[in-house]
């Protein structure tokens, strides 16, 4: 059965197993790993720190070993070697499966200690308990990377951290949440969790950016929703690294969502055709519209949500984390970034349109054609 498509969208892997990509392409994921922009230092602890990343290979990942890699830190990487194994050629990385529980985490030894652990992946609380008992004595502090998916309801805008949980609930937000309070059980005032919202950038496997852009790219006319006015909220999957990245080396112990400020819908797709250099023309459709037409929000038009259906979704509070120096960077940054990504040689274009984001081209022409077809006639 298929579950909530918003909290499905926060996913890590987004439809897609990360075990189809080539040989080759995961070499040319190296070649870009290594030819990075330095991230800057934390701006108060630079001395060196030994970080064990759990993960590491996909998408988040690399940017937290990047950011903390040009820190100054030694990093361990700790995963089965089938994501893109060729990443990080001068890191250490050990090897295990975190599906069979404290036996696929032989690797990490029982002699080895790190100032800090860097959980970056699963929504599986069993993963997680594993992970974080074995090296609750030899781990100063433990990071884990978890979703606004937590929270219960997104009934009213500025979900903040003390909103109420799916502690009980199966599925991915379930997960998370229960995984968070085991970390703060096991490493009491020594954890830090990151509540992410959807994360965009380089190395992005998701398919809902790139939706937007591969439209403006393509198209001369692009379906846009709504009015413009609906709220829509991300943050850059490089910014998000390195506020981990900086909590792990100052032991900033909490939970944090860690989410861009919202902007505006119209701001977003504006935004998306200018990182496409295209000259497409955005044509606003109604919502009343796009409903009479049977179109769905969200999963068929990615990213759009009406600000009265579920106004807290794109509109979470990420003051806390931004009190606390939280940084993000202009979203047009994020938006160009992600597009030189999926237009570079690295990026397998072949696994979009079939994980399930986004309408067809066919369907957005037939749309626009009655669209146009009402205002002629006046309706
Ligand atoms: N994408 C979004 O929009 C979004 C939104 C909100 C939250 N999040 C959260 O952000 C995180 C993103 O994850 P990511 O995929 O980018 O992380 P990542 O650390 O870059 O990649 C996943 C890593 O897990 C390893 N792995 C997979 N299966 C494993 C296993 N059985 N045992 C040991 N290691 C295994 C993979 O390597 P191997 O395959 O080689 O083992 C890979 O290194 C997730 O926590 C996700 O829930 C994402």
């Amino acid at each position: 059965m298929r579950g909530d498509p918003k909290l499905d969208a926060l996913r890590l892997d987004k439809g897609f197993s990360v075990d189809r990509r080539s040989f080759l392409h995961s070499a040319a994921l190296s070649a870009i790993a290594l030819s990075a922009p330095v991230v800057a230092r934390s701006a108060k602890t630079t001395a060196s720190q030994k970080i064990l990343v759990l993960g590491g290979t996909n998408f988040l990942g690399p940017a937290i070993v990047e950011a903390a890699l040009s820190g100054g830190h030694e990093v361990t990487l700790f995963n089965r070697g089938v994501t893109r194994p060729q990443l990080f050629p001068g890191t250490e990385k050990l090897r295990g499966d975190r599906r069979n529980g404290v036996h696929g985490l032989s690797a990490l030894g029982r002699g080895r200690t790190w100032d800090a652990v860097i959980d970056v992946w699963p929504a599986d609380t069993s993963m997680v308990e594993a992970s974080a008992k074995l090296l609750a004595e030899r781990a100063e502090y433990y990071f884990f990377v978890s979703s606004i998916a937590v929270y219960r309801s997104f009934a009213r805008p500025w979900v903040d951290e003390s909103a109420e949980l799916r502690l009980r609930e199966s599925g991915y937000g379930g997960e998370k949440a229960r995984a968070e309070r085991i970390v703060s059980t096991l490493y009491p005032e020594r954890h830090g969790v990151a509540r992410c919202p959807s994360i965009f950038g380089p190395r992005d496997p998701g398919s809902s950016l790139h939706y937007w852009l591969r439209n403006f790219y393509r198209n001369d006319e692009v379906l846009a929703p709504g009015a413009g006015d609906d709220p829509v909220q991300f943050v850059d999957v490089r910014d998000v690294a390195r506020w981990i990245v900086d909590s792990a080396v100052q032991k900033r112990a909490g939970i944090y969502n860690t989410a861009a400020p919202p902007i505006r819908f119209a701001d977003f797709l504006n935004m998306s055709r200018i990182a496409t250099e295209s000259d497409a023309k955005l044509v606003w459709v109604p919502k009343d519209f796009l409903y009479s037409q049977d179109v769905e929000a969200f999963t068929q038009l990615p990213m759009w949500i009406p600000v009265n259906e579920d106004p807290g979704f794109f509109q979470i509070s990420a003051k806390l984390a931004h009190d606390e120096g939280f940084e993000t960077r202009p979203p047009q940054r994020t938006l160009t970034a992600a597009w030189r990504w999926y237009q570079s040689a690295f990026f397998d274009d072949t696994i979009f349109p079939h994980n399930g984001w986004g309408m067809s081209n066919e369907m957005q022409v037939q749309l626009l054609s009655s669209w146009h077809d009402t205002q002629k006639r006046g309706d």
